[in-house]
């Protein structure tokens, strides 16, 4: 059996989607967990949505350095932390700017390597702990206009096999997720730029369909559980069958 008892769980990005799932399942599990995003109303939601008690939450901005700095001095230790939070800018090459690029990549990639870091230097996180990282299977495809977004992924995931190495003796593990397309408030971005259409044809291409946040959230439950404790390193894909192509 998966539990998650006597675990101090934090989660990024859970004031939705998948980040939201993963609190839900977690407290379900035993955690209990602490919340991060930067809507505090949808964060309160989450928080409502929780089994058991003790759970908390926190207005962060994972861009401002300060943000994530108080977070830690709260001097918390976790036996798992999940690295959800993400954004999604759809932009051709020849758009990107600066901004553009640093923008991405501050959320998605820059705030877990800097949280990780002070996690790791403060020795937050619990021995035999668990860092699951949540990246797409977008890195491994090349579906124009993702440039940034699954540039920061692919970085994502490579950054997670060196923190496996890397913290492997103190019995604590890394793992990265690619999830394919998850019904959430960043797919419906799509919308802007595919129409209704092109997404149905594109669900017709998972054989087994666009996944639901419980999905993904499952893998992960896994992942910070004692049931995977010989997994680290690893970079697995969950997509409903889209890659099997
Ligand atoms: N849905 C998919 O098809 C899919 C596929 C592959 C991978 N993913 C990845 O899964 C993760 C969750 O995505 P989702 O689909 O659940 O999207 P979502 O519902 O839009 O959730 C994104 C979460 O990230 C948080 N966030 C964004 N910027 C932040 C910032 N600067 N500081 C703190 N929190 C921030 C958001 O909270 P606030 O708005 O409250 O800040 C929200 O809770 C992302 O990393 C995404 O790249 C999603």
């Amino acid at each position: 059996m998966i539990t998650l008892k006597d675990k101090n769980i934090l989660v990024t990005g859970a004031s939705s989607g998948i980040g939201r799932a993963i609190a839900i399942m977690a407290s379900e599990l035993g955690a209990t967990v602490t919340i991060l995003g930067r809507n505090t109303d949808k964060l309160k939601e989450t928080i409502s949505l929780l089994t058991g008690n003790g759970h908390t939450m926190h207005t962060v901005d994972l861009s401002v350095s300060e943000d994530i700095d108080q977070l830690i001095s709260q001097s918390i230790a976790y036996d798992g932390v999940v690295f959800n939070a993400g954004i999604v800018e759809y932009m051709p090459v020849k758009f990107l700017n600066d901004n553009k690029i640093d923008t991405t990549f501050s959320v998605n990639f820059d705030s877990s390597v800097i949280l990780s870091q002070k996690l790791i230097k403060k020795k937050l996180l619990n021995k035999k702990g668990s860092l699951v990282f949540i990246s797409s299977i977008s890195s491994k495809l090349g579906v124009a206009g993702t440039a940034m977004y699954a540039s920061s992924k692919a970085a994502l995931t490579a950054f997670s096999k060196v923190l496996a190495s890397e913290l492997a003796s103190q019995g604590i593990r890394s793992n990265s997720i690619c999830p394919g397309i998850v019904k959430t408030a960043m797919t419906e971005q799509a919308n802007d730029v595919v129409s209704e259409e092109e997404l149905q044809k594109a669900e017709s291409e998972y054989p087994l369909g666009y996944g639901e946040t419980t999905d993904v959230a499952g893998l992960v439950m896994y992942l910070l559980s004692d049931m995977s404790k010989w997994m680290t390193g690893s970079d697995l894909t969950i997509d409903g069958g889209f890659t099997l192509k």
